[in-house]
């Protein structure tokens, strides 16, 4: 006995669903696809891509790590991001944080955590570089600032890494925006963080 046999069912009911809408969604999308956008986002069970901005799939490439932080040496995402630009040719790039993140709650507090803690540095350092917009903060509210400012900083990463630049020396159209998504009311907002230049870069820097 399957004890995962219920998500099997479930699966089973969901392609029926579409391939009844649509005979030739699955064998049209089996052969390309084309996403126009990708997704770096938290992999917060609450915050699924597809779901919360209503795309079916093949429309949105994903990459989700723990408090959606770009590292410049981070190869996995890195990967992501060449692959999307370079072979996918996708047009936006949106960086989406949430707030109430588990994982920028756990670099805003003083307890060991094991491995996750080497990750969650690179918010401690988010914190530093903005620390003068967070040190007049308290509780929610600076929390909540810093699941905004992570956002930013993040999006800040995505544009200086060579494979933005390069994209952007050679005169391809692509934009980076920052978004963070409100877990108790289902809402994104748009941090009016986006970037569709190299010179733009320094100009929204907060
Ligand atoms: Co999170």
């Amino acid at each position: 006995m399957n004890s995962l046999q219920h998500l099997l069912e479930n699966n089973l009911n969901w392609a029926n669903t579409i391939t009844e809408e649509d005979p030739e969604f699955f064998s049209s999308l089996s052969k390309q696809q084309s996403p126009e956008y990708l997704w770096i986002g938290c992999s917060d069970s609450r915050v699924p891509a597809n779901q919360i901005i209503d795309l079916p799939p093949g429309e949105i490439f994903v990459h989700r790590n723990i408090a959606n932080v770009v590292v410049h040496t981070d190869l996995n995402c890195l990967s992501v991001i060449q692959f999307a630009v370079d072979v996918l040719k996708i047009k936006h790039i949106i960086v989406c944080g949430h707030y109430g993140c588990s994982g920028i709650q756990a670099a805003m507090d003083d307890h060991e955590h094991g491995l996750i803690d080497n990750w969650l540095r690179h918010i401690k350092d988010v914190g530093r570089f903005y620390a003068d917009k967070l040190n007049n903060l308290e509780g929610d509210e600076k929390f909540n600032r810093l699941c905004e400012l992570n956002v930013i900083e993040q999006v800040t990463n995505v544009c200086n890494t060579n494979i933005i630049q390069n994209a952007w020396k050679n005169g391809i159209e692509l934009s980076v925006h920052g978004w963070i998504y409100n877990i108790e009311n289902g809402i994104l907002k748009d941090l009016d963080t986006s970037i569709t230049s190299a010179k733009q870069i320094e100009e929204k820097r907060l």
